[in-house]
């Protein structure tokens, strides 16, 4: 059995005040789910305080990117030891606006999965087509590119402790979600690539989150699908309530 998770993209939002009150809310609403593992993602100089204010809840704490190196002449970047030591559990990796804005390819995208293992920190990948590509009909193509140089070189073990995110590109903040359906096709093909890598076994355990324009009404309808087990979510969880919502809908669905 999967444990779903349903983890919240800040993305660049949030000053660190608005981080502790969106936390504070979020705390009161979701204070009673134990069957979900809840995540949330603040920009780098919220982490700190954000760490604290979910000290001894039931929400994790993710960044939104990390450097491979653990130290260095990197200027501006931010090592996987530097996550752990502020607190995070998970770490967002490779989300298409880092690719299309800031030429992250999938070789930098294995370095920093690899680096994160390295470090007891849980990678969430992020795989996805455009809507050209759809079109193309390159989907396949696209999420099996992503998905196997993404995790070149992990171990059984470090694969079942990955979390793999379906994010179709044309779905990200436009308000348009993939049908329930279109989820499930895309989900059911990253399990079976990775059976094809590890084993059925190994494939069943790792935990596929959909994104792209989840929301409370329709959270539950592509939460329902087999090979969905869970969301990360952009815009929705920028707001307490309806944040809440959805992981109501996944401790409901699971
Ligand atoms: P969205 O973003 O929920 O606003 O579509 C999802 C994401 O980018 O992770």
């Amino acid at each position: 059995m999967r444990t779903p998770i349903i983890a919240g993209n800040w993305k660049l939002n949030k000053t660190i005040h608005e981080a502790v009150a969106l936390i504070a809310s979020l705390r009161c609403m979701v204070d009673g789910v134990s069957n979900v593992e809840i995540v949330v993602a603040p920009v780098f100089t919220a982490l700190a305080t954000s760490a604290e204010a979910l000290a001894g809840g039931n929400i994790r704490l993710a960044a939104q990117d990390v450097f491979w190196e653990d130290n260095g002449a990197f200027t501006g970047e931010v090592s996987p030891r530097m996550l752990k030591d502020v607190g995070c559990d998970y770490v967002i990796i490779g989300h298409s606006e880092r690719r299309q804005y800031f030429g992250e390819t999938n070789e930098n995208v294995n370095c920093k999965v690899k680096a994160s293992h390295a470090h007891g920190l849980i990678p969430i990948i992020c795989t996805g087509e455009s809507l050209e590509q759809r079109e193309a009909g390159r989907t396949e193509a696209v999420v099996k590119d992503h998905l196997l140089n993404g995790i070149a070189g992990l171990s059984a073990a470090q694969i079942i402790s990955t979390v793999i995110a379906y994010e179709p590109v044309w779905a990200i903040g436009t308000g348009r979600n993939a049908t329930p359906d279109q989820a499930q096709e895309v989900h059911a093909l990253i399990r079976s690539l990775i059976s094809d890598i590890y084993s059925d076994d190994v494939a069943l355990k790792v935990r596929i989150q959909y994104g792209g324009s989840v929301k409370p009404d329709n959270a539950g309808a592509l939460l329902a699908q087999p090979d969905v087990d869970g969301a990360l979510v952009g815009t929705a969880s920028w707001d307490a309530e309806s944040f809440a919502q959805i992981i109501k809908a996944a401790d409901n669905a699971f």
